[in-house]
């Protein structure tokens, strides 16, 4: 990495910078998706299946076409001839390659779209919408709930998947020999992203461009799915993604209300634009899947572990295929020499499932958290002393060494600021007044992966710099991050650094998701720096030039200037000399051979204080503290801000959220009054800490990411901390006080 004074580096990088974009944000110049508007447009507005599974038979649309304002209505039987495209995740992960709107009249799931009414206003198209008729044929043998097909013993239900199947040793013989063993399982609830912003697309055709706006993790990711969906190179299609109110995995796909808006755009040729409602939201853009586990573990007396069993099971959908892998992560947790795990599906009739938060991964960690604190009690040993004993001191999975782990220092330091000395391990022994107390932890880990990435950097004659990506910022502080890196590189101040993201015309950059923005995107940003400077510098040493015939090797970038010996010049200067309004360059980083060399992986700790209060029926949250190794946090307050949300999620998953569906497969609560989620008044107090170990072997910035990490082990904790309360274990999340009424 290029750098003038180890100065700037002190004060750009690993600095508490606010969000450059607030301002935009908070004074409503932000351009979210819904509020864009383009001249002559129109506005669409879905119908929904009102069954759960069967065929459409036929529509009536007479009424709704000649309700005032209607312009057309889209639907199976005019629709345009599409190809469907894959959503995948990484390459080496190819997960769903899911059905089109209207590809057929089979309906598969409650909420999917039969048609789309387009209208000259918004109230004209639901009014229109809210008159289509619809006659089906339902099937009766729809399923929405897994939890039912369990037996409760023995092997999960579903199909199981042979890609996520992996073993270590000999699980079956060693489980066999253990001194203390448990078998349990465990069970998550379907939860939803529910965003602040709603899913919405504005398509515009001209000619035979298509540009789209839309809230979207991933602006290049839906460019190249649209090309393929419609036939059309990439470049024919622009993807616009500016400001997102969010998205938490729920945003990283298309789904398929941009598809029908884009083809109701070309075929009207006037813009159209589709907000979701509320409703619409939780019924067809995706979800983490309900998800049924079950662990196995065996111990020495010593609480050395010598057996992992952990087998998982989610929910999929026959209208697209999502694999969440829950127990993917377990090999590489603990040091063990004996693990199986294998993972199952079952398709439910629902939306396909999507990433939600540290998919997979906080489910199964979840599991095996709470399963640790199960076999800590049959030990008659300290769950922080049996986690400390089984640490990995090397990827145990792949044999390979950590590229930097500080989960030691995590567990100390969380304890240590928690008061885990205090805790006392008989359920129900710590009381104050009303209150019981409980203290629960786990550990929390998320993978830290990189992709490959192009940046472009520009050097502007009014002394400020460009810099753009075709990533975008999904409200973790993107923007930010990436200004106070050119502003390291250069020196140059935050404010005369214009950061352009959210466009996928612009170089192409990662998907907003699996955590790894940061670690993909800077090293990019730093690559197009050099490239820009190399350009600087061949025009200060051309022919004429103020360092004609020197050796660009001895020429330095500092501060704004190229520096040889004692001469100098600014680089303002330079571009006017040579009549130029910018310097520029595209350049890529990728990951290298580093990654057959290093296993990459943040860890981190968390404890939970609970009270329940059993004379008022009250169960909180009063205290959490987190220590989390994420390698350098190159911005700490955006950065803890992260941990912080992924805290209140983790509650969502360990007390409140759970989609909930009636004996017509409708999921009832499908909206923010009826699905619970964490609010101000149920947050605890919350201590979150950053190490600070730069991870070198990762990328030249020694970041690994932050965004998913937080949210792992919280739910355990907060069953642990139940557990020591109340002397109730609770394998079935959320943890809602009637459960812990009837446990
Ligand atoms: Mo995250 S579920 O990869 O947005």
């Amino acid at each position: 990495m290029t750098t003038d004074t180890g100065k700037t580096r002190e004060h750009n990088l690993s600095a508490e910078k606010p969000r450059i974009d607030g301002t935009l944000k908070l004074t409503g110049g932000a351009d979210y998706t819904a509020d864009r508007n383009l001249p002559n447009q129109t506005y669409g507005y879905p119908v929904t299946s009102t069954i759960t599974k069967g065929r459409l038979v036929s529509l009536e649309l007479d009424e709704a076409l000649n309700m005032p304002g209607v312009l057309d209505i889209f639907h199976h039987d005019n629709f345009d001839k599409l190809s469907r495209s894959p959503n995948s995740f990484a390459e080496e992960n190819l997960t769903s390659e899911p059905r089109l709107p209207f590809e057929d009249n089979e309906i598969h799931y409650q909420g999917q779209y039969i048609a789309l009414v387009v209208a000259d206003t918004f109230n004209h198209a639901r009014a229109a919408a809210l008159k289509v008729k619809a006659n089906y044929e339902h099937d009766d043998d729809f399923l929405t709930d897994i939890k039912a097909l369990d037996r409760g013993e023995g092997e999960l239900p579903g199909e199981e998947q042979p890609g996520d199947a992996s073993s270590l040793g000999d699980a079956d013989s060693a489980l066999k020999g253990a001194a203390v063993s448990i078998d349990q399982r465990y069970s998550i609830a379907q939860e939803n992203h529910s965003v602040m912003e709603m899913h919405a697309s504005v398509a515009q055709w001209e000619n035979d461009m298509l540009t789209i706006y839309e809230s979207s993790q991933g602006v290049v990711f839906q460019r190249n799915a649209l090309s393929k969906i419609f036939g059309i190179p990439p470049e024919k299609v622009t993807v616009i993604s500016h400001f997102i109110g969010s998205g938490f995995g729920g945003k990283l796909f298309m789904w398929p209300h941009a598809i029908m808006t884009a083809v109701a755009a070309r075929r009207l040729g006037r813009p159209v634009k589709t907000v979701l409602s509320r409703q619409q939201e939780y019924l067809a853009t995706g979800y983490r899947p309900t998800s049924l586990q079950r662990i196995r573990i065996g111990a020495d007396d010593s609480g050395k572990l010598l057996s992992i069993h952990h087998d998982g099971c989610n929910e999929s959908s026959p209208a697209g295929k999502h694999d969440d892998t829950v127990s993917g992560a377990t090999p590489k947790m603990y040091n063990c020499d004996n693990v199986a795990v294998t993972n199952r599906l079952i398709d439910v009739n629902k939306c396909p499932p999507c990433p939600m938060r540290a998919p997979g991964e906080s489910s199964g960690n979840f599991a095996l958290e709470t399963a640790l604190d199960e076999l800590a009690v049959k030990l008659e040993m300290d769950p922080l002393a049996l986690r400390k004993k089984n640490f990995a001191d090397k990827d145990p999975a792949s044999g390979l060494p950590w590229s930097s782990n500080h989960l030691q220092e995590c567990w100390d330091n969380a304890a240590k600021r928690f008061g885990w000395d205090k805790r006392n391990a008989t359920p129900g022994a710590m009381t104050d007044g009303d209150e019981i107390i409980g203290y629960g932890m786990a550990t929390q880990s998320w993978e830290a992966m990189r992709q490959h990435c192009s940046a472009r950097f520009g050097f502007r004659s009014d002394g400020s710099l460009l810099v753009a990506c075709g990533t975008q910022d999904i409200g973790t502080g993107t923007y930010t991050i990436v200004a106070q890196t050119a502003s390291e590189l250069t020196g140059v101040p935050i404010e005369m650094i214009d950061v352009r993201l959210g466009d996928s015309s612009l170089p192409s950059g990662p998907l907003s998701g699996g955590s790894f923005a940061t670690s993909t995107v800077l090293p990019a940003v730093s690559a197009a720096f050099d490239e820009a400077l190399s350009q600087l510098k061949s025009l200060a040493t051309a022919e004429g030039g103020v360092f004609e015939n020197v050796d660009p090797e001895n020429i330095e970038f500092q501060g704004g200037r190229l520096v040889q010996g004692d001469r100098s010049v600014e680089v303002t200067q330079l571009l006017k000399d040579n009549q130029l309004g910018l310097v520029d360059a595209e350049a890529s980083a990728q990951p290298g051979d580093e990654q057959n060399q290093y296993s990459f992986r943040s860890f981190g700790a968390v404890f939970v204080e609970i009270r329940w209060d059993p004379g008022i029926s009250r169960l909180r949250v009063a205290r959490v503290v987190s220590t989390i190794d994420i390698g350098r946090a190159i911005n700490p307050m955006t950065a803890r801000n992260q941990v912080e949300g992924g805290i209140v999620m983790g509650m969502g998953m360990g007390m409140f959220e759970q989609s909930e569906f009636d004996h017509n497969g409708y999921p009832y609560n499908n909206n923010l009054a009826d699905y619970i989620v964490p609010v101000n008044a149920d947050m605890p107090d919350v201590d979150v800490e950053l190490l600070d170990y730069p991870d070198y072997h990762h990328n030249a910035f020694g970041a690994r990411g932050v965004g998913e990490i937080g949210l792992t082990g919280v739910a355990a904790a907060i069953s642990n901390a139940v557990y020591n309360a109340t002397g109730k274990r609770m394998r079935d999340m959320p943890i809602s006080i009637e459960k812990l009424l009837s446990a």
